[in-house]
């Protein structure tokens, strides 16, 4: 068992919003600080064909923060807007600075963004196993709830042809958003994730999937897919879905799942990733069902304590990174 690292207090650190030159030394801290902390022999290799930090910054740069020390870049940390609910993450700072309270201090203006959006609850996914990780948000009111699984499968293709949001237009694709919204306010009262809908069509990052009964959206899924992607190389990842609940809930998940494994297979990626709540225990198991196998498991932190969308009926793939 490691004995907790002292920590000294820096007194030069200051917070301020990301900009264009910070991009390169910022992902360059980001790859590092996670490839350090898992203990990568080459820490700068960590998630090399992934990309989280210039495309975030790209989409949201009022949603990107910097600590600056002696002139150079130390951390980041990037807030998730998704309506009532919020996130943040990546959060890293230079393994050189550590224990030096710089992520607490990136910390205390990234409460005050969700303040500004007026979130209602937050979160964010951490390492279990980490006293450090959980203590850190702890100080911010954040407490562990249930495990997160990033799950994945190999896909073979089936014959599903689901409806693409990339090939929307103007006012189809404004309709769509409003949907979208509808759906996921059906499950958590004003959850809206058209924030990741529109950086993944803005960027091309992947695809939003849309699954339609009638005029009703049943289900939908933004999807990153390939190098360059939350992704990666030959992968699809689910980043957000929802399924509109209520009886036949799982024969919607089914479908919405196949849907995303013909896109993976479609676009010549070979694994379909999806994270999943273990609170969410019906979609979980359904997962399970289907195939899909833990990848790796964090824990889910919460603020304030108590479940938000995290709940055992709820038919919704993310993890919060
Ligand atoms: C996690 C990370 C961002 C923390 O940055 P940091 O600048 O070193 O953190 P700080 O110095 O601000 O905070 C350290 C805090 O951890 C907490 N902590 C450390 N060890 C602890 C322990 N054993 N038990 C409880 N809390 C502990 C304390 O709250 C401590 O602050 P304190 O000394 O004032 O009480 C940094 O280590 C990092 O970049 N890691 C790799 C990437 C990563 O894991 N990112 C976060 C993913 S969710």
């Amino acid at each position: 068992m490691s004995t907790p690292s002292p920590t000294r207090e820096l007194s030069n650190v200051l917070i301020r919003p990301m900009q264009e030159a910070d991009l390169v030394e910022a992902r360059r801290i980001f790859r590092v600080a996670f490839g350090t902390f898992i203990g990568l022999p080459e820490p700068e290799t960590f998630a090399a064909d992934r990309e989280y930090i210039c495309t975030r910054w790209h989409a949201h740069p009022e949603a990107a923060l910097v600590a600056e020390v002696e002139g150079r870049v130390a951390g980041s940390n990037f807030a998730t807007n998704w309506g009532s609910f919020g996130f943040f993450g990546p959060l890293t700072v230079r393994p050189d600075l550590w224990n030096q309270h710089i992520a607490q201090k990136l910390l205390g203006p990234t409460m005050e963004l969700f303040e500004k959006w007026g979130v209602r609850e937050a979160g964010l996914f951490t390492f279990a196993q980490s006293p450090k990780h959980i203590g850190l948000y702890q100080k911010f009111g954040f407490w562990p709830r249930f495990l997160t699984a990033l799950m994945s499968k190999e896909v073979s293709r089936d014959k599903v042809s689901p409806i693409s949001y990339s090939t929307l237009k103007g006012h189809e694709a404004g309709q769509v958003l409003g949907a979208c919204r509808e759906l996921t306010g059906s499950i958590y009262d004003g959850l809206d994730v058209t924030w990741d809908i529109q950086m993944v069509k803005d960027q091309n990052l992947g695809e939003t999937v849309l699954l339609w009964g009638g005029d009703a959206l049943e289900a939908f899924a933004v999807c990153h897919g390939g190098e360059g992607s939350e992704a990666g190389k030959n992968n699809c990842y689910i980043k957000f879905a929802a399924v509109r609940p209520g009886p036949g809930v799982s024969d919607r998940f089914e479908h919405l799942m196949t849907a995303c494994e013909a896109l993976t297979a479609e676009r010549g990626w070979q694994r379909l990733q999806a994270g999943v709540n273990l609170g969410r225990s019906e979609a979980y198991r359904q997962l399970l069902r289907r195939g899909y196998r833990a990848e790796f498991q964090g824990v889910a932190m919460h603020k304030p304590d108590s479940p938000a969308y995290n709940r055992p009926d709820t038919f919704v793939l993310d993890d919060w990174r």
